[in-house]
């Protein structure tokens, strides 16, 4: 496992309670940030909190909405208190309803929309905002190989992915002579509770798309973006890193 110099400043995960924000709060605690677990289940984002601190590490949970601005100013102000906010990694998302584009709901469409874009933007507009106050720092935007290509059955998921890799890079232009990364990341299929409730066949299916053979680990995930968000990364900015077991290769 590498090690990240991520020391003496406090980073944001966004859907940290569970699967690759859990992993990415617990490499970034244990590279010695001090880590602000934010996720909408409170038990879930509590016992990652617990986690941590068994492990010596330093960090603080803020239940709630990641789309709120209520929640993603007082996620800042939670990070604040502990150190410098240097880091903040946008992950919370949801796969959303399944359905051709010919049949999906307006519903089911701006529930995608509302936390797997909205919350992105807001949560960059604020972290962007605070960093190029306090003089720098790095934003990871968790999107996904849905981010580059399409996927039939869902289409609100896969737009809010290509939606999130055009942000990042539009953020990144505005921020990048003051000091502010913004970088996104495109995992492949990783074997977190999202993908739960995937049926043994439509597993299998999955696992047959990857050159690898298997799919991915949240660990794996955790290790992309910890690189990212680090001093070692100084000079990268504004482009869409894939983690794929080759995906995306054919
Ligand atoms: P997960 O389902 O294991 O974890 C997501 C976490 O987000 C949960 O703890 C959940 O409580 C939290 N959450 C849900 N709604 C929220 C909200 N409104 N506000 C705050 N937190 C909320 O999911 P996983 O797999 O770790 O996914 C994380 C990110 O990675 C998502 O953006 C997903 O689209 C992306 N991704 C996942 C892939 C996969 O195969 N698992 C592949 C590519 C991207």
């Amino acid at each position: 496992m590498a090690q990240y110099d991520v020391s003496d400043r406090s980073a944001i995960v966004t859907g940290a309670g569970s699967g690759i924000g859990r992993a990415v709060a617990l490499l970034l605690a244990r590279n010695g940030a001090s880590v602000i677990v934010q996720d909408i289940n409170a038990d879930a984002a509590g016992a990652v909190v617990s986690e941590i601190e068994a492990a010596g590490g330093v960090a603080a949970a803020v239940a709630g909405d990641a789309s709120s601005t209520e929640i993603i100013d007082e996620t800042i102000r939670a990070a604040a208190a502990l150190g410098p906010v240097k880091i903040a990694v946008n992950n919370a998302g949801i796969g959303g309803a399944v359905g051709t584009t010919a049949a999906y709901s307006d519903e089911d469409w701006q529930r995608v929309i509302d936390l797997n874009l909205t919350a992105v933007f807001r949560g960059v507009r604020a972290q962007s905002a605070q960093m190029l106050a306090n003089g720098g720092g790095a934003i990871v935007n968790v999107a996904s190989i849905l981010g580059s290509v399409g996927s039939a059955g869902s289409p609100a998921y896969v737009a809010s992915k290509h939606a999130v890799v055009g942000l990042t890079k539009t953020a990144a232009l505005e921020t990048a002579t003051h000091g502010v990364r913004v970088n996104a990341v495109g995992p492949g299929y990783i074997d977190t509770p999202l993908l739960g409730q995937a049926s043994p066949e439509a597993r299998e299916a999955l696992i047959a798309k990857h050159p690898m053979g298997r799919l991915g680990k949240a660990e794996e995930v955790a290790e992309l973006i910890a690189f990212l968000v680090s001093d070692a990364a100084s000079f990268v900015t504004g482009s869409y890193h894939l983690v794929d077991g080759g995906y995306t290769a054919p």
